[in-house]
């Protein structure tokens, strides 16, 4: 039964998208089963050589649609921060609001490996607080692990996480919780010795247990000799074609935060104009009496509401 149950009107028939998965054993078909993606097949794709997908979703439809088209990972980002909740940088978002949206995209969501971003002084502080955290994203939210920004300092922060049993994908390079003591959103790793410090990050992230590292906005040779040294998977972001996986921001994929798109991100449709158009449509509509009209309507029979109308008309039925 699909229904839109706010006003408890059943508007369809068919079983929810998410509940068939495109791949889902078909009846004497030869497709196989689609399976949920773990740790260990992002593990077995590097080993592969296959492109790992990651793409960032925020709520249940979006999320719906990312699972639909089978992309590995489904990032929760705290970049909802900004393309979602409006604020200016990543660092305001809050856990509840983490949880909240990590929540919504696990219902959406079958078979991707759900990653929860853990928000700024989520984890910093101290390393109790930070297993506590990433439990709440796996325990609360039905998150599959975690994500945290940082490099050799976080090692035994991830370590600590990792032997709690939850698994961790690093995040180093630009890292915009860091916004502040980097001067700005800045491209990282290019000096020979910066780039030195990124590829001990990574080794030292790796040692920790992490299960893949995001490389954010370095450049695409450093993040290519990085990857090389890795047994892990590295997921790029402005990092070149040369890491084992590629993540983007969905709002910026779809052109529906328009704010300011990054050089590094590729935009695959422009759904913001689409989008105001429909509003201005459905506006004038309204406005001109175009909407709605006798197909969007409910009715009475004819019966019925001559049964009404003489009850209405009866001077009982008159308020005083
Ligand atoms: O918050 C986020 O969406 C991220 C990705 C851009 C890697 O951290």
């Amino acid at each position: 039964m699909w229904a839109r149950q706010g006003r408890g009107i059943i508007i369809g028939e068919s079983a929810p998208e998410a509940t068939k998965g495109p791949l889902a054993g078909r009846e004497g078909s030869e497709v196989p089963e689609r399976k949920k993606v773990t740790i260990l097949e992002v593990q077995a794709k590097k080993e592969r050589g296959e492109p790992l997908t990651v793409l960032t979703a925020y709520d249940y439809p979006t999320a719906l649609l990312v699972d639909q088209a089978e992309i590995d990972i489904i990032l929760v980002g705290d970049s909802l921060g900004m393309v979602v909740l409006g604020y200016e940088t990543t660092l305001p978002v809050t856990m509840e609001e983490m949880l909240h949206h990590c929540k919504a995209v696990r219902r959406g969501a079958r078979y991707a490996l759900l990653v929860g971003d853990m928000p700024f002084m989520s984890y910093q502080a101290s390393i109790a607080e930070a297993v506590h955290n990433a439990g709440r994203f796996l325990k609360e939210a039905g998150m599959d692990a975690v994500k945290l920004e940082g490099g050799a300092a976080l090692a035994p922060t991830v370590a600590a996480i990792v032997a709690a049993g939850m698994p961790v994908m690093g995040h180093i390079g630009l890292m915009p919780q860091s916004v502040a003591k980097m001067g700005g959103y800045k491209v990282q790793g290019t000096t020979a010795a910066s780039a030195r410090r990124l590829l001990d990050d990574a080794l030292a992230l790796e040692e920790a247990g992490c299960f893949s590292i995001v490389l954010e906005g370095i450049p695409d040779r450093v993040a290519e000799l990085i990857t090389g040294r890795l047994r892990i998977p590295t997921i790029g972001i402005g990092a070149g074609a040369r890491c084992d996986g590629q993540v983007l921001v969905l709002h910026d994929i779809l052109g529906l935060f328009d704010r300011f798109t990054p050089r590094f991100a590729k935009r695959y449709a422009n759904l913001a104009p689409t989008i105001r158009q429909a509003v201005e449509a459905y506006r004038d509509d309204v406005r001109a009496g175009r909407f709605p009209t006798a197909e969007h309507a409910f009715t009475i029979s004819d019966a019925e509401f001559a049964a009404l109308a003489e009850a209405a008309a009866a001077p009982e039925a008159r308020r005083v």
